[in-house]
């Protein structure tokens, strides 16, 4: 079973890249940046941001925030930068209505990403995909999972939980969650699509996938899903719109 695969290598499968990055057909590289990395090298990915990113690193209220942002948006754009054969700092980002970025230059890229960060953490999907999402969740050891799920996931969703025995239930919600979130992410339309109005896959042992989802959005083989290998403590899936190939996981390191 996949999951069961995954968990078992866990952190150590995520490689240095290859000199030569080539993303083939269905494939989806995923990249994990240490916000917490680089305190001095900050200047160094300030220096490859734009304006308008600079402007939103300063304006977080704790310095710590901004470094994060500073160094997660600088290594992304060192990363794309790879793929499309540009400097970082010649990247123009777009975003929908909805705030989900795509690069506006080079134009025509063939290439879809999307972002996640939770604490210090980062991953970072590029793919050719038509539309890739990616979350990534640490756990709360304190979340009454229960009580959060009941508020937001679909009814189905819950049922399956509370039939789970409680000691399983934190892994099944926070995955349930990151699933649901890369879903969100994929379609790009933000939360107005309602984290009640689809059912993914809640049983951990198993792959994740989205199980149903609202007619508007079309049938749930229009979707692919594969489950991250983030270690004990944080859950990430990814989401792709079509087929989704082999995973080749890269540890960012500047
Ligand atoms: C904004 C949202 C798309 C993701 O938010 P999030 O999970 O808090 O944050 P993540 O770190 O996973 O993702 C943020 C990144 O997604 C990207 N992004 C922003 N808007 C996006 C959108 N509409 N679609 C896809 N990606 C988007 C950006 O690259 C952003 O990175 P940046 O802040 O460095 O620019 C949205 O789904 C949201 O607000 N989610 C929170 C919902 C919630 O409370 N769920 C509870 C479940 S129990």
């Amino acid at each position: 079973m996949e999951y069961a695969d995954d968990s078992a290598y866990g952190q150590s499968a995520w490689q240095s890249p290859p000199d030569l990055l080539t993303v083939d057909g269905d494939d989806l590289h995923v990249w994990q940046v240490d916000l917490s990395a680089y305190e001095v090298m900050i200047q160094n990915f300030r220096a490859i941001l734009s304006p308008d990113e600079i402007e939103r690193a300063d304006r977080f209220i704790r310095p710590v925030h901004g470094h994060r942002f500073s160094v997660g948006r600088g290594a992304l754009r060192q990363i794309l930068a790879r793929y499309v054969s540009v400097q970082p700092k010649e990247l123009v980002f777009e975003y929908n209505e909805h705030g989900k970025p795509s690069l506006a230059k080079p134009n025509e890229s063939p290439f879809s990403f999307n972002v996640s960060h939770t604490g210090d953490c980062a991953v970072i999907a590029v793919g050719r995909h038509a539309s890739v999402g990616i979350d990534i969740e640490r756990y709360r050891e304190t979340m009454e999972v229960e009580k959060l799920a009941q508020r937001y996931f679909a009814p189905e969703e819950v049922s399956s939980l509370m039939k789970m025995k409680a000691s399983k239930r934190k892994e099944a919600f926070f995955r349930c969650w990151s699933t649901k979130e890369a879903f969100i992410k994929v379609v790009g339309r933000g939360l107005s699509i309602g984290l009640s109005n689809f059912e993914v896959e809640m049983e951990p042992a198993r792959p994740p996938c989205i199980i149903k989802t609202v007619d508007t959005l079309a049938t749930s083989d229009t979707w692919m899903c594969k489950q991250l290998p983030m270690g004990d403590s944080i859950a990430g899936v990814v989401a792709v719109e079509g087929n989704l190939g082999e995973l080749k996981l890269y540890h960012y390191i500047d």
